[in-house]
């Protein structure tokens, strides 16, 4: 495996930044907050009351980790005024009423709800990235930051990618050894716009992350128009026009497309179908037509490929957000603090 994980550990290290973890009544991230201090790799704030975390972890040191007790901190009341204000005139969807009445109803209701308080102190600059999920739901990991912090400049979908490390050992089709999947696990049908915005943000990730010159490959089952889904799915002229929408919004971006898989990565079948692209043949960043392909794609490059994948490592926010997966280990949740420390340079 080419070392990204370790030259991810390595860089975060230097950065410093302040990244909260919401699931203090989870042994594994009261024991990564420490790790985490312990070794430097990021501050650390970790929310929940301090005693409890004390009782229900008594080995743990969390020498250097800031411990926040929402219920007593002095900026509750702060956090919840930015909530009324960011979602004022918004309603809530099953009981037709406003999300939050008032300050007060905002300040209840994020005393249950540790991610969106997390949220609002990223928000209010307090922290410089969130990591959640251990033991919430992809959706209740990513609302507060969909609903608070929303999209980056000039982008109006968050994602998500993978970065996939290539086993030890040549690989014709992957000199760089790490490649980026998108969108492989959040937007289900994108459309050309949510393509073209996801394509632009995994190259962000990959530049950010991977540490690589991203050259993006749009993904079909069509090379240049080869094939037509017209009558069916629309998903070739989808993709072609996404690839323009990248073009335009990004006009320094190597990207290009619609390509199949081959055709984006091995240089004979690339200068076949492709003669002028400087893509075609040795793309590293693959953009998905919809969730199906990308969650297929990367999960037989994982199995039957021999690659790690890193991730999901969402994208597109404007501060750093990731989603820790259920069963994830005290080393994921490590490895996704970093990953979220580099996002936040
Ligand atoms: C991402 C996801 C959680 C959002 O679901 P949701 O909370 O029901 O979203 P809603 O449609 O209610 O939208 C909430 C807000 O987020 C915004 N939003 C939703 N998806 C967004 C996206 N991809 N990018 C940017 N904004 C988005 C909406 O515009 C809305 O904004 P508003 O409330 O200010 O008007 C949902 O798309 C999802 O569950 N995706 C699949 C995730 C999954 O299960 N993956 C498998 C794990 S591998």
């Amino acid at each position: 495996m080419a070392n990204v994980l370790e030259n991810i550990l390595t860089t975060a290290s230097a950065l410093k930044k302040n990244v909260v973890l919401p699931e203090g009544e989870d042994a594994r991230v009261v024991k990564a907050a420490s790790l985490c201090a312990k070794e430097g790799l990021a501050k650390i704030t970790l929310l929940g009351d301090p005693e409890q975390i004390a009782k229900a972890n008594p080995d743990v040191d969390l020498t250097g980790v800031d411990v926040i007790n929402p219920v007593t901190y002095e900026k509750t009341v702060e956090y919840a005024t930015i909530l009324f204000k960011a979602r004022e005139g918004k309603i809530n969807k099953k009981t037709g009423a406003p999300e939050y009445a008032d300050v007060d109803a905002a300040i209840a209701s994020i005393l249950k709800d540790y991610t969106m308080y997390a949220a609002l102190m990223l928000k209010a600059g307090d922290v410089d990235g969130l990591v959640s999920g251990a033991c919430h739901s992809t959706a209740n990991t990513l609302r507060p930051g969909l609903q608070v912090i929303k999209t980056a400049p000039g982008i109006n979908t968050v994602s998500s990618c993978f970065v996939m490390v290539a086993p030890e050992g040549e690989n014709k089709y992957n000199p760089d050894g790490v490649a980026v999947f998108g969108d492989c696990a959040i937007n289900i049908e994108p459309d050309a716009q949510q393509i073209a915005d996801i394509a632009i943000s995994s190259a962000e990730t990959a530049r950010k992350i991977a540490g690589i010159q991203p050259r993006v490959a749009m993904l079909s089952f069509s090379t240049k128009g080869s094939g037509n889904d017209d009558k069916f799915f629309q998903t070739v002229p989808k993709m072609q026009k996404a690839t323009a929408l990248a073009k335009e919004q990004a006009p320094d971006l190597i990207v290009d497309g619609e390509f199949q898989f081959d055709a984006a990565v091995a240089p004979e079948v690339g200068k076949l179908k492709a003669p002028d692209s400087k893509v075609a043949g040795n793309a590293n960043v693959f953009i998905f037509p919809n969730i199906n392909a990308g969650n297929i794609g990367y999960k037989i490059a994982q199995r039957f490929g021999g690659y790690m994948a890193l991730g999901p490592i969402c994208q597109g926010f404007a501060k750093p957000i990731n989603d820790l997966s259920r069963g994830c280990s005290v080393e994921d949740i490590k490895a996704v603090v970093a990953i979220t420390a580099l996002q936040a340079q």
